[in-house]
């Protein structure tokens, strides 16, 4: 299977962020691995116009279940397809605490983004507290059971796996800890949707840099990485595509 390295801009980009992803495009034509950037949805279109044509494809950072009516505010999942996304991510732990977004809503987001023909990349994770706990395993699992939509497939579907504690934080699991949560994804996801689920990308969330990745990528069963603060500039997030790209 083909590596991701998924970028997620947050609630950060203007129109003049444009120079990085042009610059992104320019240092990998050919990445080794899928790249992609989820700017604010407000760039949607006019990233998905300058990626055209370029190994970059372009995704939102959430949908609505619904693809359309009176929901103020929201985005529909066909209306970031027609604006040229690829991708959407649902159920981020910042919309899960933000909003209160539960399992069975991001679900339904996943659903809706299946039917409108985008690869869905579900967040889970732990807090600190349920980690401290010993309850990862039990969380990230009932987690995954509850927010996977149905029809899920390896072309579809992207697994992001993002401690809560990790993300912003410059704090990351060990590699044995995130091998053990992936392995455990792994098998979870097989229970639930068969042979489908070895090709599914397992990607790792949390604090992901250039100066971490290669061996956060050498962990078994780790797909690639959903970056944060590391993919806003062209040259972290290619260092980060180089890496898994080697
Ligand atoms: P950071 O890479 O900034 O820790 O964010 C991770 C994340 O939440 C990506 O979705």
């Amino acid at each position: 299977m083909r590596k991701l390295a998924a970028g997620n801009w947050k609630m950060n980009g203007t129109a003049g962020s444009v120079v990085e992803l042009q610059a992104l495009i320019a240092a990998h034509p050919m990445p080794g691995c899928e790249m992609l950037i989820c700017p604010p949805a407000t760039l949607v279109q006019q990233m998905a116009s300058v990626a055209r044509g370029s190994a970059l494809r372009i995704g939102g950072q959430d949908c609505h279940p619904k693809p359309s009516g009176a929901h103020t505010g929201d985005v529909s999942a066909p209306m970031l397809r027609d604006a040229g996304a690829s991708h959407v991510i649902v159920g981020h732990s910042e919309r899960r605490a933000d909003h209160g977004e539960t399992d069975a809503l991001v679900r339904a987001k996943a659903e809706a983004a299946l039917a409108a023909g985008l690869v869905a990349v579900v967040c889970i994770g732990e807090t600190e507290g349920e980690r401290d706990a010993g309850r990862t395993l039990a969380v990230v699992g009932s987690q995954l059971d509850g927010s996977l939509p149905a029809g899920a497939t390896a072309a579809n579907l992207v697994v992001a796996y993002e401690p809560v504690w990790a993300i912003g934080t410059g704090r990351t699991p060990t590699l044995a800890e995130i091998a053990e949560v992936h392995e455990f994804l792994r098998n979870r996801l097989q229970a639930l949707i068969g042979a489908e689920a070895r090709g599914v990308r397992l990607l790792y969330g949390g604090s992901v840099k250039p100066s971490n990745a290669a061996e956060i990528f050498a962990v078994p069963q780790v797909d690639g990485a959903l970056v944060g603060g590391a993919s806003l500039k062209a040259a972290d997030f290619g260092a980060i595509v180089a890496a898994l790209s080697a």
